[in-house]
């Protein structure tokens, strides 16, 4: 069920099955693209909308063209400064991508992802992988093959195992719309980052038409989850609950030291991002009535870690 074997994770893939496979942002469930039964069984064991697209996943950017229409000039620029890496690029898709890949738009999500062994797996196949994160649709995303097998065991073919995610949270997601740059998912590689490639760049406001896979409930933990700019005073208003507490550069004093996780030291925040969602696994399985994650600062990367938390979050 889990193995480093690449063939054999490459023969699953080849007949049609479903494998979880290593990225440097979050472990994805894949499946070869260009086979609606494969793709199929991917939305079936995610429990995914049918309208919910997926990211392709190639080894060479050089391939992009048989997928893509048309490539922008500031969409190449991307490629060139981040991939292979965390950016996901929406572009008008080709024929050859089929529309089950995409929901039915005429876009589709790239991407080229870092991890050695993804890369070699992908080159083994011979064909584009759609992989979405491989955990459950709605739940939280998988940064090892443990959190791959909580919640996919029984469904899926095969866990590739290539360790702990690095980055740990999902990609950027830059879309391009009549050439327009917008970011559709905020994501490892930080707007400031891209804006100083490509200058300004638009925000997606609450569009699902333009990525139907952004709504504001998602990469839930079972036990509620209680965002908030202050701790103290959010654990002051709640009396005589076990909770559990998320939180960085180091440990809160009002509370035992064994109920909380602290992210990381100072401000290492690509640090916290790798620990978000492992920490997130660990304290929803101790049964805690509630799990308090302290928000953090809006710049760099803390504003992807802040979107995940709050899509993770009770909305009072
Ligand atoms: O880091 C990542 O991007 C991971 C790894 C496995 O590559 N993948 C990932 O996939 O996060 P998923 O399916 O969990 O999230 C992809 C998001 C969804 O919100 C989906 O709606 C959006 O990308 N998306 C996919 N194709 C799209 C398209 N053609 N147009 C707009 N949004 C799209
Ligand atoms: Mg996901």
């Amino acid at each position: 069920m889990i193995g480093k074997d690449i063939k054999k994770a490459a023969e699953i893939i080849k007949s049609e099955g479903i494998v979880a496979v290593p990225t440097e942002t979050v472990y994805g469930l894949a499946a070869n693209a260009l086979s609606k039964k494969a793709v199929s069984k991917v939305f079936a064991a995610k429990g995914r909308p049918s309208h919910n697209p997926l990211i392709i996943h190639l080894a060479d950017t050089d391939d992009l063209p048989i997928y893509c229409r048309e490539i922008p000039p500031k969409s190449r620029l991307l490629l060139e400064a981040f991939s292979p890496g965390p950016l996901t690029l929406v572009l008008p898709k080709t024929d050859f991508v089929p529309e089950m890949v995409t929901g039915g738009m005429t876009n589709v999500a790239v991407r080229i992802p870092a991890h050695p062994m993804m890369l070699e797996l992908i080159r083994e196949c011979g064909f584009p992988l759609a992989a979405p994160s491989a955990n459950p649709s709605g739940f939280i995303s998988p940064t090892s093959p443990m959190h791959v097998l909580k919640g996919m065991s029984g469904k899926i073919d095969y866990i590739l195992d290539g360790g702990n995610c690095e980055a740990g949270l999902e990609s950027t997601i830059i879309g391009f719309y009549d050439g327009i740059p917008v970011v559709l998912r905020e994501g490892v590689i930080s707007r400031g980052e891209i804006e100083k490639l490509i200058g300004k760049v638009r925000t997606l406001s609450n569009d699902k038409i333009l990525s139907p896979g952004m709504m504001s409930s998602h990469y839930c933990p079972r036990t509620p989850l209680l965002l908030s700019e202050n701790i103290v005073d959010a654990i002051g208003k709640i009396p005589k609950m076990k909770i559990g507490l998320i939180t960085y550069g180091g440990i809160y004093k009002g509370l035992p030291e064994d109920c909380q996780i602290s992210l990381c030291q100072n401000e290492e925040f690509s640090i916290a991002a790798r620990n978000l969602y492992a920490a997130m696994h660990e304290l929803d399985e101790r049964g805690y009535d509630l799990i308090i994650a302290r928000r953090f600062p809006d710049h760099g990367i803390g504003v992807a870690i802040n979107d995940r938390l709050f899509r993770a979050s009770i909305k009072l």
